[in-house]
């Protein structure tokens, strides 16, 4: 415990799921943190019950994203730590893909991220001391999926996203990585489950309970599984790793 002690973080989507338990974690290891979301009446009962500070943030718009930076800089005198965490999922057969619907992944899940970090790394550029940023990547970006085309192009644009921005930022100590989940129980995966019980004729909370029976450690991940590899690439002991991704799945993919 106390790993990021006087270091000042903001995690988008940070209202519900992992990026909550990832701000709870943050918490007890001594970090102040700002909670972005748009859903700001989540956030602001998320953060009171932390001690975290919310703030209002859609990542799909920029004057959003600078006003969110602003908020965050001024509630906690200034930014150390980014974790790139909202996102979106949807899934079709690639027949019925929607256009609206490519549009919106891709503003949420890709320019989110990179103008996200874009504007963190002005802020820490600024403060001349370096920093850490953490995107949110997934298994589905490691690979296609059948019914999952936009999401997973989504994912291994932000694998693409924290290599190049890794190796840009490092110049000015700023390391960034990524984390890829494989399956992780919670309010999103209840989402997912809908859509494959849509597309595949399962039965609700079937499919959540085939991918977690097909993990090789048994069981799908919960967001502690996570929340080691969130602090240990938000701390010193992580300097020297740069545009790396971490699979943190119990073994779902390998590379
Ligand atoms: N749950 C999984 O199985 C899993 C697996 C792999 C990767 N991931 C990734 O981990 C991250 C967190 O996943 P989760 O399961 O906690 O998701 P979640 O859906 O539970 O939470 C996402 C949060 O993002 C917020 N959000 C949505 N659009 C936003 C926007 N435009 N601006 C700001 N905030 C916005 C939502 O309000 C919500 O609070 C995501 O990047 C996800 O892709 C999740």
């Amino acid at each position: 415990m106390n790993r990021l002690a006087g270091k000042r973080a903001l995690i988008t989507g940070a209202a519900r799921g992992i990026g909550l338990a990832f701000a709870r974690r943050y918490r007890a290891e001594g970090a102040e943190v700002a909670i972005g979301d748009v859903d700001l009446a989540r956030a602001q009962a998320a953060a009171a019950e932390i001690g975290a500070v919310a703030v209002e943030m859609d990542v799909t718009r920029q004057e959003s994203i600078d006003a969110a930076m602003a908020e965050t800089v001024n509630s906690l005198g200034g930014l150390d730590i980014l974790v790139n965490n909202a996102a979106l999922f949807s899934a079709a057969p690639l027949v019925e893909i929607e256009r609206a619907d490519f549009d919106r992944l891709m503003s949420v899940n890709i320019a989110g991220v990179l103008f996200t970090m874009q504007a963190a790394a002005r802020q820490m550029i600024a403060q001349g001391s370096g920093g850490k940023i953490i995107n949110m990547a997934s298994q589905a970006g490691r690979r296609g999926e059948s019914l999952v085309a936009v999401y997973c192009a989504t994912k291994a644009a932000v694998i693409s996203l924290t290599q190049s921005a890794g190796l840009n930022l490092i110049a000015h100590g700023i390391n960034v990585n990524a984390i890829a989940p494989g399956v992780v129980d919670g309010e999103h995966w209840d989402g997912v489950d809908a859509f494959f019980a849509k597309y595949e004729g399962k039965a609700p909370g079937q499919k959540k309970r085939e991918v977690g029976e097909a993990v090789p450690y048994g069981r799908m991940g919960t967001a502690a599984d996570l929340e080691g590899m969130a602090v240990f690439l938000a701390s010193q002991e992580a300097d020297y790793i740069v545009a790396q991704t971490y699979n943190v799945d119990g073994g779902n993919w390998m590379s």
